[in-house]
Formats: C-alpha cells, sequence, structure tokens
C-alpha cells in the first residue's frame, strides 16, 4: 500500500464577507490543525467566477474579496509563516490537473451533485458549464498536493466524496502507468473529509431550516467576521426563536431548530459544551440568551474584525503574503502534475 506524508488542504470562496459559518465550520478548525501539520489554505478565486456576476460582484469585487479573505485567514489565526496562504489562480498547476479530472470524472457523478442543483436554481440551462465541473477543480485543488486530510464544513461532504471517487479512479485507470513510474500501487491518496469542527453546520439566523450562506440576499441571516458589535447584537436580537424557554437538557432542543442553532452558535464561540450553557440558560427567557451570546459573539469577533481591518489597510502586504505563499504552493504542485502528465503519457520537455 502507498503511503502519503499527511498534508491538510482547505479554501474557501472569496465571495463576499465570510460569516460565523465559515469561522465556527472550518477556519477554527484550520488554525488548531496548524500545530500538528502542514497546512495548505487556499482563496478559490477560481471558484468564485462560477456563479453570475452579480454574485462575485465583478473584478472590483474580487480583488477585494480575495484579499478580505485572506485577510480573515491571518486575523483568525493562520500563520502565513508557518502555513501557505495562497489564491488558487496564481497556481496554474489547479486547472490544469482539473483538466485531466474533467476526463476521469463521470457526469453521472456530477449529476448527483446537490449544490449545483442548488446554485443552478431553475433555470440549469443558464447555468454556466464551470459551476457544474466544479467539483472536478475542487478535486485538483486537493490532489495536485496529494493532500491528505480537508476541514470543511458539513455542506462540502458530498464533494469530498467525489474527490475520493476521482481519486480511486484515476489510481485504477493508470495503475499500471503508476507503478511503471515508481509511484506504487497508488498516486493520490484518499483525502480524509474533517467536518468535526465546533460548529459543521451553522444555520440562518432567520430560517433554522436554512444553512447560513454567503449568498443569503438577507443580511440578517448571518453574522458577517467584519460586523461590528451594534451590529451583531442587533441581528441577535432579531434572529428567529420559538415562543417556548430554553430547556435546560440538550434532547429538549430537539425538534427546535432555531433555538438548536443560537445555543450551538453560543457553545462554539464560547468553547462550552451544549450541556454547559443549557445548564446556565435554561428555563430562562431567550432575551436574556440572546443578550450573551452577542456579548460572546463581539468577545471574539471583535479582534478578528479589528486585525482585518489593519492587514487591509496595506493591501501591497497582503498581496505579499499571496505571492509568496504561490510560489510555495507551486514548488509542490509542479512536480506532482509533471508526474501526472508522465502517468497520462503526456510529452513534456524536461
Ligand atoms: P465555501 O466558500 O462555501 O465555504 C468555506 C468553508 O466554510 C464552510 N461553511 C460552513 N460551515 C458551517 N456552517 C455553515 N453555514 C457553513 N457555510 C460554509 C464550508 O463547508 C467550507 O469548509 N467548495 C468550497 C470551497 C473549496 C474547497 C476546495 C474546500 C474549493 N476547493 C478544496 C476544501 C478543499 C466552498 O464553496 O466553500
Amino acid at each position: 500500500m502507498a503511503t502519503f506524508k499527511p498534508l491538510v488542504f482547505s479554501g474557501m470562496q472569496p465571495t463576499h464577507t465570510l460569516h460565523i459559518g465559515n469561522y465556527l465550520g472550518a477556519l477554527t478548525r484550520w488554525v488548531d490543525m496548524q500545530k500538528t501539520h502542514d497546512c495548505i489554505y487556499c482563496v478559490v478565486d477560481m471558484h468564485a467566477i462560477t456563479q453570475g456576476l452579480d454574485v462575485w460582484g465583478g473584478p472590483k469585487v474580487l480583488a477585494k474579496s480575495i484579499r478580505e479573505v485572506t485577510a480573515a485567514y491571518i486575523a483568525a489565526g493562520v500563520d502565513p509563516k508557518r502555513s501557505i496562504i495562497f489564491n488558487q489562480s496564481q497556481v496554474a498547476e489547479h486547472a490544469e490537473l482539473a483538466w485531466v479530472f474533467n476526463c476521469v470524472s463521470r457526469l453521472g457523478w456530477l449529476n448527483r451533485m446537490t449544490q449545483f442543483k442548488e446554485k443552478a436554481g431553475k433555470d440549469r440551462e443558464a447555468a454556466s458549464v464551470g459551476l457544474y465541473s466544479y467539483p472536478n477543480l475542487m478535486a485538483a485543488d486537493i490532489l495536485v498536493y496529494r493532500a491528505t486530510a480537508v476541514p470543511v464544513g458539513e455542506d462540502q461532504k458530498q464533494h469530498l466524496e467525489l474527490t475520493r471517487d476521482i481519486a480511486q479512479k484515476f489510481n485504477n485507470d493508470f495503475a499500471e502507468s503508476i507503478a511503471e513510474h515508481g509511484f506504487g500501487d497508488a498516486f493520490f491518496p484518499l483525502p480524509d473529509p474533517l467536518t468535526q469542527g465546533p460548529a459543521p453546520r451553522v444555520m440562518s439566523l432567520r430560517d433554522g431550516a436554512k444553512k447560513m450562506s454567503k449568498s443569503d440576499p438577507s443580511d440578517l441571516s448571518r453574522i458577517n467576521l467584519t460586523d461590528d458589535a451594534d451590529m451583531i447584537a442587533a441581528k441577535i436580537r432579531k434572529a428567529k426563536t420559538d415562543p417556548e424557554p430554553l430547556p435546560s437538557e440538550a434532547k429538549g432542543l430537539a425538534g427546535r431548530p432555531e433555538a438548536e442553532n443560537l445555543v450551538t452558535i453560543y457553545a462554539a464561540l464560547a468553547d462550552e459544551t451544549t450541556e454547559a450553557v443549557l445548564a446556565e440558560f435554561g428555563g430562562g427567557p431567550f432575551s436574556r440568551f440572546k443578550q450573551a451570546l452577542g456579548d460572546v459573539a463581539v468577545a471574539r469577533l471583535a479582534p478578528i474584525a479589528g486585525e482585518m481591518r489593519r492587514l487591509l489597510a496595506d493591501p501591497g502586504h497582503v498581496d505579499a503574503v499571496l505571492a509568496e505563499g504561490a510560489a510555495r504552493a507551486r514548488a509542490i504542485a509542479r512536480p506532482n502534475m509533471d508526474a501526472v502528465k508522465d502517468i497520462v503519457g503526456f510529452i513534456r520537455s524536461a
């Protein structure tokens, strides 16, 4: 069995500002994983343009969003000296491998992707081809580094399963060539999806049945990492709840999605268990709990927003971080891509 060096890869799309779903579902985990792993964290700008201009905002907005997401990574605690931070479009090997994967992946596999169905909406014929083949590029993002672990929120699980299917099919289809080129019985690892963050699925503040999302038209549905204290307090005050007081035990949250969501957010932000939160607030009115949740959120998020503002005041520095990260990323991706070309049978000049 081929063995692979542990390597973490993950990414976020620079469409709009990041919110606490991105933060609690993935980013906090990214920060922790730096202590034990080599990590590559990407701003996936090529994914951002798969939807309409109205979603990603056009060239000026995109450049601003790329810097803002980079600043959010750093402000939340990703260390650009230790981990690699870069934007996807600076490392052409992602797109190069994605083409090979377009030819490995099957239409039937992509047709099952629920995120395409959600994002394309009713008028599928009008969706871009990029939106459809997005999961193949995502597989290339991860596998061009032969990464072994991918910390993400729960909504990315299906894409990670597809990544594993693509890796497996490539390993099978090219088994003989992989062995001939000295890579044993597998060139790509089957990367593990790590979805055990403190809150793998944060729901909308306006509807407990819907995921908190950057693209929700209502800004009240999410807390952005850049919201100020007044905005955070107002959004939590207006968050949908039900008429019952909070239960004293976790099982009392069953069938109460809005209450469960707010308690999960509190527990994740305060680094407490659900039980501890309910022991403190169970039986009491939502108003007292919401006040405390606002305080916890401000205490945790205000320093991040402040640090983001400081970093964004010097865009040249942010761009330099991305350029250095891209050079380090390319140094890993290029030899892997060359090996893929050899395995597939392309001729390349040395
Ligand atoms: P994106 O940009 O939608 O989200 C970035 C990360 O945040 C997580 N997330 C959430 N977690 C909990 N609750 C929520 N409401 C919530 N909303 C978002 C996502 O699961 C994700 O971890 N396809 C990816 C980007 C991507 C990628 C990759 C990720 C492209 N290539 C390679 C990992 C590896 C996406 O659209 O994430």
